[in-house]
């Protein structure tokens, strides 16, 4: 497949566009630094702002693209402009396109807002309420084929291939584990038009989403 992965810089983004392109897809990484981020025939790179007007963003979006990962985010600052406004102006332009899919991370409890006075959360409202409407706006006013992984906290330490995904607790998940559960979402039909949380646990990847 040709895949568009927004946000292959970051910590989540490398290590996704690795796993796709190992699992012989065509990659397509934006970022806006210039140093081209992987040497691979399959692998080419995009400089994408996505505080850009939704038209320019649209243009520099191949209609060929077979599905699209949102995995950039601000960091905490800017937390309008990319993870609400950036990302919403990806899926319009996205759909636009007449593109269909569209695997978004998301953070853990994003549309639950009754679990935002959590200890970890409660610090980061602003980037909640910002994560909330993007992910609403996916589910509610987009046509896309959409998945939303929220994940809980993201770890730099080794993938242990298992998971728990919607269970009441918020969690930690390593980055490798997000990345496989991403690029696993790809190819399980059982995954359009569904939202589901994860962090690190006891079912393998495959079989958690296989229950979904
Ligand atoms: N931290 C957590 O515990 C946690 C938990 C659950 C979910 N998440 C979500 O996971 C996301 C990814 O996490 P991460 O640690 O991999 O992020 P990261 O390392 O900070 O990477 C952020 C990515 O976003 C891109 N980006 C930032 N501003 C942009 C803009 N204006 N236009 C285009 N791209 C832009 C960056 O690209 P450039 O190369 O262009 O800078 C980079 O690829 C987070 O943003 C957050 O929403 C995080």
């Amino acid at each position: 497949m040709k895949i568009l992965v927004i946000g292959a810089s970051g910590r989540v983004g490398i290590d996704l566009v690795k796993q796709l392109l190992a699992d012989d897809h065509q990659v397509i990484g934006t970022t806006r630094q210039e140093e081209k981020l992987f040497n691979d025939d399959n692998y080419s790179q995009l400089d994408l702002d996505i505080t850009a007007e939704k038209d320019a963003i649209q243009q520099q979006i191949d209609a060929d693209i077979d599905a699209v990962y949102f995995v950039a985010g601000s960091g905490g600052t800017d937390v309008l402009e990319v993870d609400l406004h950036g990302a919403v102006k990806t899926m319009q332009a996205v759909e636009d396109k007449g593109i269909k899919r569209y695997i978004m991370l998301s953070t853990v409890f994003s549309l639950d807002t009754s679990k935002w006075d959590h200890p970890g959360i409660a610090d980061l409202k602003e980037y909640y309420i910002c994560k909330h409407y993007a992910d609403q706006w996916l589910v509610h006013n987009s046509a896309l084929d959409y998945t939303i992984v929220q994940a809980g906290a993201l770890k730099e330490r080794t993938g242990t291939g298992k998971i728990t995904i919607n269970d009441d607790n918020a969690g930690e998940n390593s980055i490798e584990d997000v990345a496989t559960t991403l690029a696993a979402v790809l190819n399980a039909s059982n995954t359009t038009k569904k939202v589901f949380s994860m962090h690190n646990g006891e079912t393998t990847i495959t079989d958690a989403i296989a229950k979904l």
